[in-house]
């Protein structure tokens, strides 16, 4: 999709509503901008605070921003314990439907009980203040209950998606040190089950600082338990005791909440750190701006809580608001593929936060199955993770709601804590363009900026950047603050960089249009190509690899690895599918190559940087456009015929 066809006219009023032009939230934005310090004093009165802060933001050292800095606060007491204490004790915090279908509920009240029960087995397992604990589990209620129990106790979480392989999961426990892993027998997909502690017990011997291995009895499948490190998650809670209490930690506000790692350009994956008292703000505000919750919502956010969407919108925002949030495991189209109308429609669901990649899926799938159900609970459509093409969010809008509901497309990072740029419907109603994120929430200072950091006019495409702080911004990268203010403060001072493209149209409504770096989008997924890169070239056949991404109509994109062999290897669909297993165990089965083509040489720069450009135009058949920068002249005939060649086999795929 090109700019160029972007409806930037087309506006949708869904029937619900009643309609704002942004006014309201601009004078929302104004007033914080102005005045960041009495605007968030006053929203974080939203927040129980164990100790109130003087001020709402100490911005002395940036990039390195502090919200409500001497402020005291607990996140798990913030989510559960002061629910507990009013009418909500005994409305329902998660409904959970396995893969089998079988439901399980909590209350806040039983959600209270089992996180003091599994903090107090942390305790016990030596887990203290300031100590991380890392989490390798599926979508089962034990995962958000290991989150709440973690900060609880002051420790910092942090969660591999259960996906990702036993050396991608080794990489991150290591480089943030956690000593307490929490883990799983298995999952259930399509099914079968699936084997999660296998990985885990391949990573143990790497893992040098995990002293203990907390593992939940999911499938009952066989496991080998070691002694002395592996404990029965089920067991290590019965010890604890039925009835404890654990007192929740007061902690400062600028003390780590988690860390997540996400891949970016360089080296491995960055372990983004967020605090918890600006966090949470954000979470809450705008869970509220966004979504509007209230009491009667079931809500149901389908991301995987191993990624930041589950991180914010499946825990933290949701409990803070007391609502009632779904969670479910598996995959939408198992064992039916109506599996997610089929659930709405036993649980009534009335927010539904989806995916574009899913959304995609469906229409593929077809609208037959969707009539089959009534999803008339549903109020709200919401989309993430990357951009919604407008012929995909029509389909959204107009078979999933009947042309009623709004679909709030969110724009946002890991590093952004929350959303960004999203249509509102609790603030203010905002009009609709299929494929726009609309505009920026109260106090999101964001710009489209060309290459020389000059802001761009509206209808050409530039970098987005935010030129202010806000409170749910990553504090750092762990244990790494160079590296923090080189990737997002380096190319403009004081200036965050996004690395997304973005375009802004004459009613200044965003939209984005992908990434403008070596990072890949895959279903949603966050892939950095130069992760794929350097498990390809660990290959001993492999001398050099490429990988882009190429365009999929489900998917959004798909890797596709350009591969130079060393001399004495030959290419073969044998080596091919061995590299493609590599990849698969050193990242995990989301980072599998679409194809793997065999060149006999890369084209490169005269400082010899491989020309990811002109491989791009392969891959789209876009002209190959200027080539006068290859590294000598002699080699444009080469070139030229290896492009030809590469075309070539990428069309026999
Ligand atoms: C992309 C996921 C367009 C974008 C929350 C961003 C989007 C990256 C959208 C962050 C959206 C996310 N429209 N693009 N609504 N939401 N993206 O860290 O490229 O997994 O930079 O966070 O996803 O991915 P991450």
């Amino acid at each position: 999709m090109t700019e160029a066809s972007l409806p930037f006219n087309e506006r949708y009023y869904p029937s619900i509503a009643k309609f704002s032009n942004g006014e309201i939230r601009k004078q929302e934005s104004e007033k914080a901008l102005k005045n960041p310090q009495e605007y968030w004093a006053e929203k974080a009165k939203a927040i129980d605070w164990y100790k109130p802060f003087s001020k709402a933001l100490d911005d002395s050292n940036p990039p390195f921003y502090k919200w409500f800095p001497d402020g005291e606060l607990n996140i798990c007491y913030n989510a559960i314990d002061r629910h507990i204490k009013g009418p909500r004790k005994n409305k329902l915090a998660y409904i959970w439907e396995g893969e089998m279908g079988e439901v399980k509920t909590y209350t806040y009240y039983q959600l209270y009980r089992e996180v003091n029960k599994l903090a107090k087995a942390l305790k016990n397992l030596g887990v203290q203040k300031g100590d991380r604990v890392a989490v390798f589990l599926p979508v089962i209620p034990e995962l958000p209950i290991t989150l709440l129990a973690t900060a609880r106790i002051g420790g910092i979480h942090t969660v591999v998606f259960s996906g990702f392989s036993a050396e991608a999961l080794a990489d991150r426990v290591n480089d943030c040190g956690a000593k307490v892993l929490v883990t799983a027998d298995g999952s259930f997909r399509r099914g079968k089950p699936v084997a999660i502690k296998d990985n885990a017990d391949r990573a143990a011997p790497i893992m040098p600082n995990i002293e203990k291995v907390l593992v939940v009895k999911r499938t009952g499948q066989p496991v080998q338990m070691k002694e002395g490190r592996d404990i029965w998650y089920h067991e290590a809670l019965a010890n604890a005791g039925a009835n404890v209490y654990v007192e929740p930690e007061s902690m400062k506000s600028t003390d780590p909440l988690f860390i997540l790692y996400t891949s970016g350009t360089t080296g491995k994956p960055k372990g983004v750190q967020h605090g918890i008292g600006g966090y949470l703000v954000w979470a809450y505000w705008t869970l509220k701006w966004a979504f509007n919750p209230t009491d009667e919502d079931i809500y149901w956010c389908v991301a995987d809580i191993g990624w930041i969407t589950g991180h914010t919108y499946n825990v933290y925002a949701p409990l803070s608001h007391g609502m009632t949030a779904f969670l479910f495991e598996g995959t939408p189209d198992y064992p039916g593929q109506d599996r997610w109308w089929q659930m709405i429609e036993t649980h009534g669901v009335t927010i539904l936060y989806g995916t574009p990649t899913a959304v995609r899926m469906f229409m593929k799938f077809g609208e037959a199955l969707v009539l089959k159900h009534d999803l008339s609970s549903l109020r709200i459509l919401g989309s993430v993770g990357e951009p919604i093409n407008p012929e995909a969010w029509k389909w959204y809008y107009r078979v999933i709601g009947k042309e009623r509901l709004p679909i709030i497309d969110t724009w946002w990072q890991t590093e952004t804590g929350g959303f960004m740029i999203s249509p509102a419907s609790g603030i203010e109603l905002t009009p609709l363009k299929p494929g726009s994120a609309t505009l920026p929430l109260p106090s999101v200072n964001v710009d489209i900026f060309d290459e020389k950091g000059q802001s761009v006019p509206q209808g050409t495409k530039g970098v987005l950047v935010i030129k202010s702080p806000w409170p749910g911004m990553l504090q750092q990268i762990w244990k790494d603050p160079e590296r923090f203010k080189q990737t997002y403060f380096g190319r403009w001072p004081g200036i965050y960089f996004s690395g997304d493209y973005a375009v802004r149209d004459p009613d200044g409504y965003f939209w984005l249009l992908g990434r403008s770096d070596e990072v890949l989008k895959v279903a949603g997924h966050r892939i950095g190509t130069v992760e794929l890169e350097s498990a390809l070239v660990s290959h001993p056949a492999v001398s050099e690899a490429a990988v882009m991404g190429k365009e999929d109509a489900v998917k959004g994109e798909v890797p596709v690895a350009f591969v130079v062999l060393r001399s004495g290897f030959t290419p073969s669909d044998e080596l091919r599918a061995e590299l493609i297993k590599l990849v698969r165990t050193a990242i995990g089965p989301i980072a599998t190559p679409d194809a793997v083509v065999f060149v006999n040489k890369m084209p490169k720069t005269r400082s010899g940087k491989i020309m990811r450009r002109l491989l791009k135009a392969v891959l789209t058949g876009a002209p190959l456009g200027d080539t006068s920068t290859i590294e000598d002249e002699g080699s444009i005939e080469d070139i030229k015929a290896t492009y030809a060649e590469l075309q070539k086999q990428i069309g026999s795929k």
